[in-house]
């Protein structure tokens, strides 16, 4: 396995600058490069984020994954883009590659694919892939491949973003968040940054704005987080739970929020309605969820502690 430099970083995936362009290009040029100097009847497939996630909310600018999948169509190399973080709907579109219209021969998903309510992972391939097993057996298997809960959940979900208009509403709220980042931005010297994509969004704060150096190192030991535990802990102190990545946290809202009435699928009438029952006598009786037990780093935080990387 080869890796090689992302590409160019954006706040928007629809901003294109003179600079963004030649950004890209060199991006591109950096991939080439390295398709022709391991030759490219060496490489199966390039595999990218569409839109990277827990690294750093890195967006491709627009034309950098259609100059993508052109290079690996010329070449002869398969594209395949792990949506695990950004499909369904995270972005406001179904997937991330939506946004610039590209097609990947293999595309991984996992977390929105059940809602991450039951565990399910899954390749997304094209046609003329799935064709090839249709007569050559695929030596790969796990124990719990194909579980029946977990495609059951998926069909599931994937009507209700349907349904619900999820996939709208992420893209709606997308432009409001979107706004109230950049007024963050503009009244927080704290904030060097921020990047959003539909309901996909992260903040990077640092020392100092002129140079934007970074409030913690890359790749810190646990002692050099400087105040980003007792900002993590803060954070969860006041009910807001996030995932606090060395100097960035994100903000991920569920997709649903803030779309109280969507007609014929109100969501709150269908929780409750497939809220699990038990028959007590005659009567059928809702089952109180208890709310499970906090796990210990949750417990140390919600009590002032350092939980080092929560999320
Ligand atoms: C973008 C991305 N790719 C891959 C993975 C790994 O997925 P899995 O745990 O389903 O193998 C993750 C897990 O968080 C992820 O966020």
């Amino acid at each position: 396995m080869i890796r090689a430099a992302g590409p160019p970083s954006q706040a928007s995936p629809a901003s294109c600058t003179r600079w963004t362009r030649i950004a890209i290009a060199a991006g591109l040029q950096h991939i080439e490069d390295i398709i022709t100097f391991e030759g490219p009847q060496t490489i199966a497939a390039v595999i990218v984020e569409s839109v990277v996630g827990t690294n750093g909310l890195i967006i491709p600018p627009d034309g950098y994954m259609q100059g993508l999948r052109e290079l690996c169509t010329r070449h002869g190399i398969l594209l395949i883009c792990d949506e695990i973080m950004s499909g369904f709907g995270r972005t406001g579109e179904w997937f991330a590659v939506d946004h610039w219209g590209v097609v990947p021969d293999i595309m991984t998903v996992a977390k929105g694919l059940t809602s991450a309510y039951v565990p399910l992972g899954a390749a997304i391939v094209t046609d003329e892939i799935a064709q090839r097993f249709e007569d050559h057996p695929l030596y790969a298997g796990l124990t719990y491949n194909s579980h029946p809960v977990g495609c059951a959940a998926a069909l599931a979900c994937i009507n209700v973003y349907k349904e619900d208009g999820l996939i709208e509403n992420a893209r709606r709220l997308g432009g409001v968040l979107a706004t109230e980042l950049d007024g963050l931005k503009e009244r927080h010297p704290s904030v060097g940054d921020v990047r959003s994509i539909g309901l996909f969004s992260l903040v990077e704060l640092v020392k100092d704005r002129a140079t934007r150096a970074p409030l913690t190192p890359f790749n810190p030991k646990p002692t050099e987080l400087g105040p980003m535990p007792a900002f993590s802990a803060y954070l969860r102190e006041h009910g807001f739970f996030t995932f606090v990545r060395w100097n960035s946290f994100f903000i991920n809202p569920p997709l649903h929020r803030g779309a109280a009435a969507r007609g014929p699928g109100d969501r709150r009438r269908r929780a409750r309605d497939h809220r699990p029952r038990r028959r007590v006598g005659k009567q059928a009786e809702s089952v109180r969820m208890r709310p499970p037990p906090q796990p210990r780093a949750a417990r140390r935080c919600a009590d002032g502690g350092s939980p080092g990387y929560p999320g």
